[in-house]
């Protein structure tokens, strides 16, 4: 990934995660402001208490690349893409010499479960990896919950049915707990997910065909090398913003071969059994309150989508739509259109 190399001046507030302030210069000696969260700059863990200046990267994309009169090779990038990120000004092109930039292996460098900041090339989720990331060692709890063990079994024998004998693609597998499941029946299997930590407790389960392969890697940075016939996502689609969601299907649907199938599986609400909603943004995503066991507490988003809202969202990009809806869970097979 291409990086502006920036300079974090300054904390400028506590929220979740916090924000800092960065600064970088054009190629005119014009200095440009950018203040956002701190996993969007940095992976370090940084509060109000934390030295400034240090060192902290912007993602970019080049536009162009040019010679100016004094032949000075000048690129032209923009911070909108792939972040949505802009300057103070709402500035998001620059014009700035090769040195000022890098590339940034992000995947190897914020897989560690010390880093309780990760960055990702999908900035709303960076909260979520954090998360996850802590989360890994408990995750797994949440199949032994007594009074779902019958949608499990049914989801399970669903999800075995249409990955009989396909090479399928998993994508955010997490602990592996359906990667398994589905591993009985598939031909082979290619999970991936964005921590380190939860590919780690995957690996470590049983696998009696030898027939799963675990890539960590970002949803976003898969590519058609990693396509499969078919693909699998596990409540995942609860965690990606509204308004990122038209990007995430155009993604899936490039990482299967052919009609897919593609199937996702997630969350119902059910108020004796979720989490209260404590908070709904601007764009209608909804947010609940997660403490883990180390006595942290996570605001991490959770949407619920109705029927009608998956429909429309998937609409001229899937066919053949099957939802089973079960008592706790929603299960959603589709064919991607393709372009
Ligand atoms: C709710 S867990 C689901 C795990 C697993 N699919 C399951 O059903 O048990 C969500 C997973 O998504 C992963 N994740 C979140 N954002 C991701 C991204 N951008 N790319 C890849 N994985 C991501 C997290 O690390 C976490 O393991």
């Amino acid at each position: 990934m291409l990086v502006i190399r920036v300079s974090i001046t300054k904390f400028i507030s506590d929220d979740q995660p916090g924000f800092v302030e960065c600064k970088f210069t054009d190629v005119w000696g014009k200095e440009h402001i950018v203040q956002d969260k701190v996993p969007i700059v940095t992976e370090k863990y940084l509060d109000a208490d934390s030295e400034y200046p240090q060192e902290g990267s912007i993602a970019c994309q080049i536009i162009k690349e040019w010679n100016d009169a004094n032949g000075l090779r000048i690129f032209t990038v923009t911070i909108a893409k792939p972040w949505s990120v802009d300057t103070i000004d709402g500035e998001t092109e620059f014009d700035l010499r090769k040195e000022q930039l890098s590339e940034l292996d992000r995947i190897t460098e914020t897989s560690t479960a010390e880093s309780p900041n990760v960055r990702t090339n999908f900035p709303m989720n960076s909260d979520i990896i954090s998360y996850y990331n802590k989360r890994a060692k408990e995750y797994d709890k949440i199949y032994a919950k007594p009074e779902r063990q019958a949608d499990l079994l049914a989801a399970e024998q669903i999800l075995q049915r249409i990955f009989a004998d396909k090479n399928v693609l998993e994508i955010a597998c997490g602990t592996g707990y359906w990667t398994q499941k589905i591993s009985y029946k598939a031909k082979n299997i290619l999970a991936t997910d964005i921590n380190e930590s939860v590919i780690e407790i995957a690996k470590s389960k049983d696998y009696p065909i030898n027939n799963v392969r675990f890539l960590t890697s970002d949803i976003f940075e898969l590519t058609p090398a990693h396509k499969q016939q078919a693909l699998f996502g596990g409540f995942i689609w609860s965690h990606i913003k509204l308004e990122e969601l038209e990007t995430f299907i155009d993604k899936v649907n490039s990482l299967v071969e052919d009609q897919g199938p593609i199937v996702f599986m997630d969350n119902r609400f059910a108020d004796d059994n979720n989490l209260p909603i404590v908070e709904t943004d601007s764009f209608g995503n909804t947010y609940q309150d997660r403490t883990l066991e180390d006595g942290t507490t996570h605001r991490v988003i959770k949407n619920f989508p109705t029927e009608t809202f998956i429909m429309n969202k998937l609409s001229g990009k899937a066919i053949n739509l099957k939802l089973t809806p079960l008592q706790y869970y929603w299960i959603l097979e589709y064919m991607p259109v393709k372009d």
